[in-house]
């Protein structure tokens, strides 16, 4: 296992330094739809982590955001966003990260998140607790959400979506101390793993936003579900972490907004 983390950790540093070279300095950036862009960035980081996991683990399948869907008969599979954050990115707001994670039968067992301008790195395996830089990580206390700084993101859709989005960011204004939208869904996931945040929710994510970020999560003692309080997977459109405590909380705030 640790030969696995070892290599999603070199895989996150090596799509980081892509972004740290040409970060300020973006060349090229295409529209995958009215507000979702992608840039050459992306592309450039992607086909060297994919590149690098297939000379390691040439049987595993790799599924990566900017086209790579290499569906091969293993049970592991590494699920990776080249550069999550590409708005804050393309406008030099630096939150932004890579983020790498090895699901095993479906199960998340590895992942690390690189966030290469300010250098944090989180990783975390399955039953091997959650670190930043080498530090043990451990989610906030918070257990009223009065006092919790919560996140969110919104979808690519949201414009079509714009209402229900409001309600749920609007239900939390009034519930929670703080609500922040930082743009980086795998950055929101650890930033709860290591109680930076108390809590985070957003519908519509994509398997590459949450894979490593959710171990990071539930490695550093928290709880990732959907809105019902009901299980999670990478696979499915809704997210709620939180440090546990509040995550009932959450969930409530969420049905609310959904009456
Ligand atoms: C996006 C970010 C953002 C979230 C969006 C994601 P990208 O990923 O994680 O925070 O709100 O839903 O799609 O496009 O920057 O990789
Ligand atoms: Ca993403
Ligand atoms: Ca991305």
């Amino acid at each position: 296992m640790r030969d696995y983390l070892e290599v999603a950790v070199e895989a996150a540093k090596l799509g980081g330094e892509v972004l740290k070279q040409s970060y300020g300095q973006v060349k090229k950036i295409e529209y995958k739809g009215e507000i979702n862009i992608v840039t050459n960035v992306d592309k450039r980081s992607e086909i060297l982590i994919v590149e690098l996991l297939n000379s390691r683990f040439p049987t595993h399948s790799i599924l990566a955001e900017e086209g790579t869907d290499m569906a091969k008969s293993s049970e592991y599979k590494w699920v990776i966003d080249p550069l999550d954050g590409t708005t804050n990115y393309a406008h030099d707001y630096p939150i932004f990260c890579v983020s790498v994670g090895l699901e095993r039968n479906g199960e998340m067992i590895a992942g690390a998140v690189y966030q290469p301008i300010f250098e944090e790195l989180f990783v975390a395996e399955k039953g091997g607790g959650a670190y930043l830089n080498g530090r043990k990580i451990q989610v906030s206390r918070v257990d009223n959400l009065k006092q919790a700084l919560v996140s969110t993101g919104f979808p690519y859709d949201v414009l079509e979506n714009a209402g229900q989005a409001m309600k749920d960011f609007s239900c939390f204004v009034d519930s929670a101390q703080a609500v922040r939208r930082d743009g980086s869904a795998a950055l929101d996931l650890c930033y709860v793993a290591m109680g930076r945040f108390d809590g985070f929710w957003e519908p519509r994510l994509k398997p590459w936003d949450t894979a490593a970020g959710v171990l990071v999560v539930t490695e550093g003692g928290g709880r990732v579900t959907d809105f019902h309080n009901g299980l999670y997977s990478i696979y499915k459109d809704q997210v709620v972490a939180s440090n546990g405590l509040l995550h009932e909380q959450m969930c409530q705030v969420l049905q609310r907004a959904r009456q």
